[in-house]
């Protein structure tokens, strides 16, 4: 099984509210098709512009805090609902069965991560064919009431659960840089693994927030990660076929997907 993160910066533009990039999408699903029913995938998308000026304007992160809140968690859930109903829409039109799982219905959080999980449904969707879509979703917290679950956080947890080929993010760059990619002597990294060995630090990167975590989420996970950029057409289907492309953090050594799953 192969999990593709469409990042939110991939499927829609993060400075326009409650836009999609329709385009991105259709191809991502056109190249998902010439794969399928060979391999199967579990699909992830982010919020992009339809969840992050929610959660911030209803401060979701701080946890409960009245029905105003209440009222703004299930506000954000809903706009991401409309994001992956038109997700599968395009996958449908694709012929791929994309079935929707609201991550918010079966995990809940605690400290940051996902404290309780069930996922049989994911599995045996899978089993049967079906590509579900999960999202960057609003989800209870054991300890704050509520939380934000971002996409990254979902794949790390099915990664962990599950019998994963390889992890494939989609992004807005060509992959991982040393520093910010905007800065003209930031270099990608080719061989994630390669370059941390050096050092084995995290903190070589020059990089802050989302891009950190996305690092050490993909070291601390089994299976072969891709890191690319989602809106070159090809780049996907390379990245399935096993070929070079953006940046790679290579199996752990002890790691082999057995099952088709
Ligand atoms: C965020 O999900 C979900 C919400 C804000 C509701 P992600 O953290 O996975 O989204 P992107 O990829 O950064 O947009």
């Amino acid at each position: 099984m192969i999990i593709v993160k469409l990042g939110g910066s991939v499927i829609s533009n993060k400075d326009e509210p409650f836009s999609f990039n329709e385009e991105a999408v259709k191809n991502i699903a056109e190249e998902i098709s010439s794969f399928y029913p060979e391999k199967k995938f579990v699909i992830v998308h982010g919020g992009g512009s339809y969840g992050h000026p929610l959660a911030s304007k209803y401060k979701i992160r701080e946890g409960m805090g009245g029905i105003e809140r209440m009222i703004g968690t299930s506000i954000t859930h809903q706009a991401m609902l409309e994001l992956n109903g038109k997700i599968i829409d395009i996958f449908l039109s694709k012929a791929l069965p994309a079935f929707s799982v609201s991550p918010s219905s079966i995990f809940i959080m605690k400290a940051g991560k996902i404290a309780y999980g069930n996922i049989k449904v994911i599995m045996e969707l899978v089993e049967r064919g079906f590509i579900p879509v999960l999202f960057g979703d609003v989800c209870l917290d054991e300890e704050k009431g509520i939380d934000i679950l971002s996409g990254d956080n979902i794949i790390s947890y099915l990664e962990e659960k599950m019998d994963v080929e390889k992890v494939i993010f989609l992004m807005d760059v060509d992959g991982i840089y040393d520093k910010n990619p905007e800065e003209e002597d930031a270099n990608l990294i080719e061989n994630i693994d390669e370059y941390i060995s050096i050092d084995s630090s995290i903190k070589k990167f020059d990089v802050t927030g989302g891009i950190e975590n996305k690092i050490k989420e993909a070291m601390n996970m089994r299976c072969r990660v891709y890191f690319i950029n989602g809106f070159m057409r090809g780049n996907l289907s390379k990245a399935i076929e096993g070929k070079k492309v953006g940046s790679i953090k290579e199996a752990d050594k002890s790691y082999k997907s057995h099952q088709p799953l």
